[in-house]
């Protein structure tokens, strides 16, 4: 059953609008007024609120801390020439947001108070949300276990959360990416599908020495064999090979991103020829080097549409055509843009309304 709920609202006695500087927004690290909390427990959320941004206090012992009962979404809201703010497609994180909590054996939130949730934050900080091009109010829902106990077994109370921030692009550069054959960021049977923090911290060590060698950015290989392509980062990959668009198919071990589906939905009406399914990274290799890889590049909330400069493979790197000269790609990032910034018709019904 699914309804709308009383959320009781306690606003800042003093917004942080007139010290925060919108011409320099690092992703992630400036947060909006309010957020929004909501518990649960004896099986139902209750204690809806919208409150000052802050510390929360819990105990030390509580399960996300220990064994990372924790999960999170990643959505924007842009902010249109005539002051109208929409939210991108929040359905799809609600879905994907009770995936999430079926796999790790949490409770899920019913998808009105998800959108409600959204949608009221986001409106009462509509101040926040930027008005420049590429720039958004990214919107970052969570959920964690709360009881303070050291056994191995699903929590039985929770909190949801919803932060709000200005951000700008989260990759300010074309890509050089390694093609990782050694980590893996998920397996089968795991949880890779689902947005667990666990798969993010796990994702550290390996992009952290990635960077060392020079590159930006990971792409993941499955774990069995090293030999098929999964991720791009924390973002779905796609390459333009001989004029077909190709990605790899979701399954267990891929997050199915809510733009891998945007992208292959405009593809799709443009009469690209798509394929959905196992991408060997041999045979991306072979087509780099016969010229035919017209395009590649990663597809993600954050990462929005993230050129592929560069592959590192083997000990050899490989470069890719001109990112500023490529047609699908820059196509796309057009097209995405003048949509959720409502310069374009919205036919697809992609643009979620907040407020008046
Ligand atoms: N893959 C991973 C691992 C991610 O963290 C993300 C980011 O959310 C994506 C893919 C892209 O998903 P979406 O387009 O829904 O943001
Ligand atoms: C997003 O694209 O929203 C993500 O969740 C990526 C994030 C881990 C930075």
């Amino acid at each position: 059953m699914s309804q709308k709920v009383n959320i009781a609202i306690i606003k800042t006695a003093k917004s942080r609008l007139p010290e925060t500087d919108f011409d320099n927004l690092p992703f992630g690290k400036t947060f909006s007024d309010h957020m929004f909390i909501a518990d649960y427990s004896e099986g139902e959320w209750k204690n809806f609120q919208i409150v000052p941004y802050g510390n929360i206090e819990f105990s030390p012992a509580i399960s996300a801390l220990h064994y990372g009962q924790a999960f999170f979404e990643g959505i924007k809201a842009y902010k249109h020439a005539d002051g109208k703010v929409t939210i991108f497609r929040p359905e799809k994180n609600a879905e994907r947001f009770n995936l999430s909590a079926q796999r790790l054996c949490m409770p899920e939130l019913p998808v009105e108070i998800f959108l409600q949730s959204l949608a009221e934050l986001v409106d009462i900080d509509r101040d926040w949300v930027p008005a420049k091009e590429n720039h958004t109010l990214y919107i970052r829902p969570f959920m964690f276990a709360t009881d303070p106990y050291l056994g191995v077994t699903p929590s039985s109370s929770y909190r949801y959360m919803v932060l709000t921030g200005p951000v700008g692009p989260y990759f300010s550069k074309n890509l050089k990416v390694k093609v990782e054959t050694h980590y893996s960021r998920a397996c089968d049977g795991g949880f890779g599908f689902a947005k667990a923090a666990g798969n993010y911290g796990g994702s550290m060590l390996p992009a952290l020495k990635a960077t060392q060698e020079g590159y930006d950015q990971l792409i993941w290989t499955d774990s069995k064999e090293h030999a098929y392509i999964e991720e791009l980062g924390a973002a779905n990959v796609m390459f333009m090979i001989g004029g077909k668009l190709l990605t790899p198919s979701t399954r267990d071990t891929i997050l199915k991103g809510v733009t891998r589906d945007t992208v292959l939905t405009l593809a799709r009406k443009w009469g690209v020829e798509i394929e959905e399914r196992r991408v060997s990274v041999e045979e991306v290799i072979t087509a780099i080097k016969e010229g035919r890889v017209s395009d590649a590049f990663g597809v993600g909330t954050a990462a929005t549409i993230a050129h592929i400069a560069e592959i590192g493979h083997d000990g050899e790197l490989y470069t890719l055509p001109d990112p500023a000269q490529r047609e699908f790609s820059n196509k796309l990032l057009y097209t995405l843009n003048e949509m959720r910034y409502g310069r374009s018709a919205d036919e697809f019904g992609w643009n979620y309304p907040v407020g008046k």
